[in-house]
Order: C-alpha cells, then sequence, then structure tokens
C-alpha cells in the first residue's frame, strides 16, 4: 500500500483533479470500471510512482495508505451510492470517502450516518471550476468531521486554486454543509449566467451593439469592478467564430438552456427555509421558460414586437456596466442569506467570510467582488445580508438611477429582463421600511380569521369584516 490518494472515477473532472493532485506532489491511484479509462490516465501520468490507475477495485483499495482518502468523482444519484457499497466490505475503521461531485444535500446527510455506524468518514465536496479547474485549482467546499479533514488538508489546499497564494479550500461545516454551500454557489452561478445574458440581450436590441462590440464591452468590463469568470467568458464566447457556417457560434446556439437541477434546488429550499431569493428563483424559471421555445414563438407572433428606440453606446455601456454589477451584488446578497439561514437551521456552523475567501478564485461564481464581500463578513460576521453592509452602501447607492433606467427601458420596450429587475424590486422592497402588506394581512383576516398584529397596540387581533 503506497499511494496517498485515491480516486474513483476517471471521467474528464476525475482524471483531471487526480493528475493535478498528483502534480502538487501526493501519490495518487485511479479506478475506474472502464479499463479503457484507467489505462488512458497511466498513459498521460507518465510515471506510475506518481499516478497510476486499475480497472480492479481490490487492487485499488489494496493499493491506498491508511487512512485511505479516497475522492468520487460520479454522477450525483445512485452512482454514488453503488460505489460506497462496493467499496465497504475492503475499506478499514477511519478510511474517508468523499463525494467531489453534485449531490443533493439530504443525500449526503443520509450516506454521512449510515458510513459513521461503520467508522468510516464520510465527506460532500462541492468541487467548482469544470474541467480546467479540476486540473489547474478548483475552489473545493468540504464539509464533514472536522478530525478528520486533517488528512484531507495538505491534499486540497495543494490541489484547490490560489487567490493571492491563499488556498481556495477550506472546512466548512459538519454533515452535509460542504454539498450545501456548493448547491448555493450553483443558485449564485444560475443568477450571475441569467444576469449576463440579459445584459447581453439590451446591448444588443437597445445598444445596437454586435457581437465584437459586446465582447469588447465585457472584456473591457472584467478588467475593473465587473472582474470576474462569467463576463470573462462570455467576452471570449461572443468573439468565436462559426465553424460551420458564416457568421459568430452564439448566434446558432438555441436559445434553450438546461439544467440538472442544483438551481431548481437552491430554490425550493429556499421557499423552505423562508429566505427571499427573487433573482435566483428568477433564473431558475427562465430555463425552464426557455424550453418553451414554440409557444414562445406563436405569442411572439401574436403579440409582435416593440419597436426599440436605439439608446446610443455611449450612454447604455456605463449604464449597464452599473446594472450588472448591481444585479450581482443582489444576487450575492440572495444566495449568502440563504447560506446563513441554512447555518443555523442545518447547525452547519458556516463562516461566511471563509466561504467568500474560498470563492475567489478557482470556481465559476469567482468575482472580484467576493473579495469586497469577504471583508465585509470579517467585519461582521454576523451580517444578516450583505445588503446590510456599510462596505457595500456606497457601491450600491451609486448603481441605483442606472439599474432603474436600465429595468425601465426593458420594461417600455418589451426587452426581457427579467433578474435584472427582479434584483432591483428585490432591493426596493428590502430598502422599504413599509410595504403594502398590511393589506394582505387584512384579506387574509377578512376571509379567514388569520388575524393581524397592530402597529400601535401589543396583541393579536381580529375584525368582523363587512361582508362586500
Ligand atoms: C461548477 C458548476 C458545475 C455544474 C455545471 C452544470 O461549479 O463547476 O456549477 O458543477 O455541474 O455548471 O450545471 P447545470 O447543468 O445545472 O447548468
Amino acid at each position: 500500500a503506497s499511494y496517498t490518494f485515491g480516486l474513483v472515477g476517471l471521467g474528464v473532472m476525475g482524471r483531471n483533479f487526480i493528475l493535478n493532485v498528483a502534480d502538487n506532489g501526493f501519490s495518487a491511484l485511479g479506478y475506474d470500471l472502464d479499463e479503457e479509462k484507467a489505462r488512458s490516465l497511466r498513459e498521460e501520468g507518465g510515471n506510475p510512482d506518481k499516478v497510476d490507475a486499475t480497472s480492479d477495485l481490490g487492487t485499488f483499495v489494496a493499493g491506498l495508505s491508511l487512512p485511505r482518502k479516497i475522492m468520487l468523482l460520479v454522477p450525483a444519484g445512485n452512482i454514488v451510492d453503488r460505489v460506497i457499497e462496493d467499496l465497504l466490505p475492503l475499506l478499514d475503521e477511519g478510511d474517508i470517502i468523499v463525494d467531489g461531485g453534485n449531490s443533493f444535500f439530504r443525500d449526503t446527510d443520509r450516506r454521512e450516518t449510515y458510513l459513521k455506524e461503520k467508522g468510516i468518514n464520510f465527506f460532500g465536496a462541492g468541487v467548482s471550476g469544470g474541467a480546467e479547474g479540476a486540473r489547474r485549482g478548483p475552489s473545493i467546499m468540504p464539509g464533514g468531521n472536522r478530525e478528520a479533514y486533517a488528512h484531507l488538508k495538505p491534499i486540497f489546499e495543494a490541489a484547490s486554486a490560489k487567490y493571492k497564494g491563499e488556498p481556495c479550500v477550506a472546512y466548512l461545516g459538519p454533515k452535509s454543509s460542504g454539498n450545501y454551500v456548493k448547491m448555493v454557489h450553483n443558485g449564485i452561478e444560475y443568477g450571475l449566467m441569467q444576469l449576463t445574458a440579459e445584459i447581453y440581450e439590451l446591448l444588443k436590441t437597445a445598444g445596437r451593439l454586435d457581437n465584437p462590440a459586446i465582447s469588447d464591452a465585457f472584456h473591457r468590463w472584467d478588467q475593473d469592478r465587473l472582474e470576474s469568470f462569467l463576463v470573462s467568458i462570455s467576452a471570449t464566447i461572443l468573439k468565436q467564430k462559426d465553424d460551420l457556417g458564416s457568421g459568430y457560434l452564439v448566434d446558432k446556439i438555441l436559445d434553450k438552456a438546461k439544467q440538472k437541477g442544483t438551481g431548481k434546488w437552491t430554490s425550493q429550499n429556499s421557499m423552505d427555509l423562508g429566505i427571499p431569493m427573487p433573482t435566483i428563483d428568477m433564473a431558475v424559471s427562465m430555463r425552464q421558460l426557455s424550453a418553451l421555445k414554440d409557444h414562445r414563438e406563436t405569442l411572439d407572433e401574436r403579440f409582435g414586437d416593440l419597436e426599440v428606440p436605439e439608446w446610443t453606446p455611449e450612454d447604455l455601456l456605463p449604464k449597464a456596466e452599473a446594472a450588472l454589477y448591481f444585479a450581482f451584488i443582489m444576487t450575492y446578497a440572495q444566495g449568502l442569506h440563504l447560506l446563513t439561514e441554512a447555518s443555523e437551521d442545518y447547525e452547519y456552523n458556516l463562516n461566511m467570510e471563509t466561504i467568500a475567501k474560498i470563492w475567489r478564485a478557482g470556481c465559476i461564481i469567482r468575482a472580484e467582488l467576493l473579495a469586497d464581500i469577504a471583508q465585509a463578513y470579517g467585519a461582521n460576521p454576523e451580517l444578516p445580508n450583505l445588503v446590510l453592509a456599510p462596505e457595500l452602501t456606497d457601491a450600491i447607492g451609486s448603481c441605483l438611477p442606472a439599474i432603474r433606467e436600465v429595468v425601465a427601458y426593458g420594461a417600455k420596450y418589451g426587452i426581457s429582463i427579467p433578474c435584472l429587475s427582479s434584483a432591483l424590486s428585490y432591493f426596493d422592497a428590502f430598502s422599504s421600511g413599509r410595504l403594502p402588506l398590511n393589506l394582505v394581512q387584512a384579506q387574509r383576516d377578512y376571509f379567514g380569521s388569520h388575524t393581524y398584529e397592530r402597529t400601535d397596540q401589543e396583541g393579536i387581533f381580529h375584525t368582523e369584516w363587512p361582508k362586500g
């Protein structure tokens, strides 16, 4: 037994991650049912002392030093349970299994409890950054047994992305906290992606900008406060010519967005925990709405398009930038708010500063803004919601006129920018000391005797309302 780290599942992510671990000085052994995948890793690895692979599970487990550290990078769902069952009879007490996939957090809790009884430490660790991240340094979000994490720490810290030298991995909390944080990361990811797409639409429709011009704008923004992976790749995507025909590839891509479920889970769970996150909800809804293309086309013909007057790019571009920055802040605020609540409800004991820090590099939602967010939580670890952070008041306030204009333009001329507008509505509602929900309470009391509280007296009240 000589390898320090074991990896099950030599698909693109697994293969890239094990090579990354090996490059960072930890000998690693890979396992895949498919001998072809094992062989190809052996070839690419070059040096079997550093990295080797097998398609025999017994050889794999026997080849790992104790306590075994075995990471699974297999598709979420039943496969994880099956791999665990296959491994179990071969493991020793104290061994560690890490699920690196996008598993549903309740599955992780179930697996952790089950494996604890058998003396095995189970971790759910979100890994973000796609194939490139896995190879060059992802952001890793591990949750599980704190003591057992000591065995994983040096490996994960070496393999993770670095932000100004700081590793983008940290022990996050017990049980499914790592998977949960990754789930919310993905909810934020959905929001930022949809927002970027809406700005692209606005620049195209109102600004009459072509793909290279939008790409240039995104590229410039990415040099400044909007520096982020998603803005940066959007700049690159918009420049890509179509190999199969003329023009730009982005114009040929069907406008139906698929999803694997993590964004939807985030929205679903936010409803359970009572945390408002309309921008993320809307981003999930937009993927669902995008699938209804036939109906969209029917209604497009029926209602037609409005004439959109040109908004001069000189005037539009800075406003679009500010609107996007504002909406990015609101999206992080919503996701982090959910994490704050989940930390209490699920006893994860999360540290929000740490989470913001490990998102600064490697992951899909990495952005310069996260450094400011980390600072805000560093200054006040009990911050209930990012919008309340004094550090962000100026940034939010200075973007308000721009986002109002952008949203008004979209509403007036029928440009679909629902995430931008929900980010603004979220802020407007959140910053309203008085909302019209007094009428909602009165209606509830009217038809259901649900009672209400008063602004001027303590107690619970009910009125026998006159019948309309
Ligand atoms: C990441 C991503 C990744 C996710 C894809 C696909 O952090 O690297 O979040 O884990 O699987 O983005 O997600 P959808 O198919 O749901 O868009």
